[in-house]
């Protein structure tokens, strides 16, 4: 096992980049209505907000957000998600894009009073996930307001499961358009484990747990 088990990630949303949103159009009912829920659920939750978006990849959610967010600044590692979503015809005045780490959110710029992860959190080692939200929560700051949405696992859905030895993460293998194949770390978490892992972090915790999706909002308040 590689020491980092997510050090693939930014080579495979490069090459995933180009097909990646044709992921959010599948025509199946249940996830269309789900993604609803999701862009209304962000779109009351950050209005008038300066939102930190973490792992912005094309910006597919951040156009959902832009009308009623004050502003809007997403970051990314791969350099190919952050040009589509360069592309995207998005007020400048509003948003900004930048490359940069999610564990190193110190270096990005800026005054925020809101965090968006969306379909990030699965793929934070489970050994860095206190990492993760102690960086991303003290960029934005306590009482900052916070949105995540993830995957709930669907069999036979996102490839095959991968068990790698000795590892707490879960694994999916995936082949892409461009023929090149990847081992993806792709961790799931029901209800309870949501609320155990962020309860000590916030204030009013919402969890909402779908058929396909999961999304959670909350507070942000002073480190545990
Ligand atoms: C599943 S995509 C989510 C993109 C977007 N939030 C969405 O929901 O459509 C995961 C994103 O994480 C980005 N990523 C991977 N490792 C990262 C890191 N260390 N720091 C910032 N972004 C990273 C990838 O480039 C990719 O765009």
């Amino acid at each position: 096992m590689p020491t980092d088990p997510a050090a693939n990630l930014p080579e495979y949303y490069s090459h995933r980049a180009p097909e990646y949103e044709a992921m959010w159009r599948r025509n199946d009912p249940v996830r269309q209505a789900e993604q609803a829920a999701i862009v209304g659920a962000m779109r009351t939750w950050f209005r008038g907000r300066r939102v930190l978006e973490v792992a912005c990849g094309t910006g597919y959610w951040t156009q959902f957000l832009v009308p009623s967010a004050e502003r809007v600044c997403g970051i990314d590692v791969s350099a190919q998600m952050l040009a589509l979503a360069r592309a995207k015809p998005l007020p400048p005045e509003k948003v900004t894009w930048l490359q940069a780490d999610a564990y190193s959110l110190s270096a990005v710029p800026g005054q925020f009073d809101a965090g968006l992860a969306n379909f990030w959190f699965s793929h934070v080692p489970r050994t860095r996930l206190g990492e993760f939200l102690a960086g991303f929560h003290r960029r934005i700051g306590a009482a900052a307001v916070v949105f995540m949405a993830d995957n709930v696992f669907v069999p036979g859905l996102g490839g095959e499961c991968v068990t790698v030895p000795g590892s707490q993460d879960t694994f999916k293998r995936r082949e892409l358009a461009d023929g090149s194949k990847h081992i993806v770390l792709k961790n799931y978490y029901d209800a309870d484990r949501l609320r155990r892992i962020l309860e000590p972090w916030s204030a009013a915790l919402s969890v909402r747990v779908g058929q396909c999706f999961w999304w959670v909002q909350y507070q942000v308040r002073e480190s545990p």
